[in-house]
């Protein structure tokens, strides 16, 4: 039986709503109490219904015929819908058509493939480094985690260096939520339109027979049963890409460095033995993942937690809290790099399994060994931190550091 948090007060009914900025800045407590009194939530106001329990959570991963894709994984009215698959691509789809674009793409992802990147991802992750090692101290987001993955997926996509910083700004605007506002806040949209018309471009100039050498020359000739893709068919993987593949790499980045401040004995187990550096990531990923929740939607009848629920409902998964369940994982709020995390769902589960899992790794590992290899130690003004506010992803806008370099 899991027990109710020390200083819960199970008598008040427990609210939980992702818009909510109070969940942005700490949403553990809140679901620590879904999971002893509504590991089948229900949110009348905003129409949904959430599961907390990794037990219930990893069911539904692994249940996508009556949990489906198909609206997007997006609360926000804008995005949520069968118009989901325009800015998510296959991420917001159902077989057929998720199985012929995604093995399209998984070509690029293979465990060689991204093998092959991590001399890249290193020189790319020393550049920053070292720039931001020069001035002692630095923005952890702006300088390094954001640019890193950026990067690396503009060389994937083939982004000239000149557009990158652009990308990312107009990427961040898309996940950013104002306060009470229940959908995309005008300027995500604005940059939506920006950012697709951008990607118009890129698909142009390989249209008119440049020679380029990158994913997306490869998903324009690549040709399934005779068929192609369209260009808005590939815009709508750019945009995956731009936002799956960047926001969520970033924030891991930034939340390890966050909590190898926040607790220096496991900061130390990756400052003396950088080849701890997987533990970090992995307890990172555990203890305060960059995707917090995801939507599905039933196709039929589904019964969750002893509920029926019924066609078209819509079903947060929330993974923020299955990583911290009890039943699980021991002492779940302790971040300690010495735990079991095999258990974690931070990737997801299934049919949906994030394909850039391996590349993200990567990235974190890396970026992270070339840190502790070069700093001794560090500080983070946490009275200066900004997270960012958005209903899926958690994670940092601004995390000030300083560094002691080693001798
Ligand atoms: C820490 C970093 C990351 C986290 C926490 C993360 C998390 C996730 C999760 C939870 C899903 C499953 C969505 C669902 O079941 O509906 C997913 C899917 C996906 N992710 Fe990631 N991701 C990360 C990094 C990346 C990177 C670096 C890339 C690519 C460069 C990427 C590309 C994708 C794609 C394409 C999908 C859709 C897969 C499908 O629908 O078949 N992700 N990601």
């Amino acid at each position: 039986m899991t027990e109710a948090p020390p200083g819960a007060d199970t008598t008040v009914a427990v609210h939980y709503s992702p818009y909510d900025y109070a969940i942005h800045e700490d949403p553990y407590p809140t679901y620590a109490r879904l999971r002893v009194q509504a590991p089948l939530y229900r949110n009348e106001e905003l129409d949904f219904w959430a599961l907390a329990r990794h037990r219930d959570v990893l069911g539904a991963f692994r249940n996508p015929t009556q949990l489906s894709n198909r609206f997007g994984v997006s609360l926000d009215p804008a995005v949520y819908g069968p118009q989901a698959e325009r800015g998510m691509s296959f991420l917001a789809m159902d077989p057929p058509r998720h199985t012929r674009m995604r093995s399209l793409v998984s070509k690029a992802f293979t465990p060689k493939r991204v093998a092959e990147m991590e001399g890249r991802v290193r020189a790319i992750a020393r550049d920053h480094i070292e720039a931001a090692l020069e001035r002692g101290s630095f923005d952890f987001v702006t300088d390094f985690a954001g640019r890193l993955p950026m990067d690396v997926i503009s060389e994937m996509i083939g982004l000239p260096v000149a557009d990158r910083a652009e990308v990312r700004r107009l990427a961040d605007l898309l996940v950013h939520r104002d306060a009470d506002v229940f959908d995309i806040p005008r300027a995500g949209l604005e940059a939506a339109v920006v950012l697709a018309g951008y990607f118009e471009g890129v698909i142009a100039e390989r249209r008119a027979g440049g020679r380029f050498e990158d994913l997306t020359s490869a998903l324009l000739e690549a040709e399934i049963d005779g068929d192609r893709l369209s260009d808005d068919e590939v815009i709508s993987f750019l945009f995956l890409m731009a936002v799956a593949g960047n926001e969520t790499t970033t924030k891991l980045l930034a939340n390890a460095w966050f909590w190898g401040w926040r607790f220096p004995d496991e900061r130390a187990k990756a400052l003396t033995h950088p080849g701890r550096v997987s533990d970090w990531v992995e307890e990172t990923l555990r203890f305060d993942t960059s995707t917090q929740m995801l939507l599905r939607v039933t196709t039929g009848e589904v019964e969750l937690c002893g509920t029926v629920l019924p066609d078209s409902a819509r079903v947060l998964l929330l993974l923020g809290s299955a990583n911290r369940d009890e039943m699980v994982f021991p002492e779940p709020d302790r971040f300690d790099l010495d735990r079991d995390t095999s258990k974690l769902v931070s990737f997801g589960s299934g049919r949906h399994f994030c394909l850039g899992a391996a590349l993200a790794r990567l990235e974190a590992r890396v970026g992270l060994t070339e840190l502790v290899t070069t700093v001794a130690d560090y500080d983070v003004d946490a009275e200066h931190a900004e997270r960012v506010h958005s209903i899926n992803v958690r994670g940092f806008a601004h995390l000030p550091t300083t560094v002691t370099r080693r001798r």
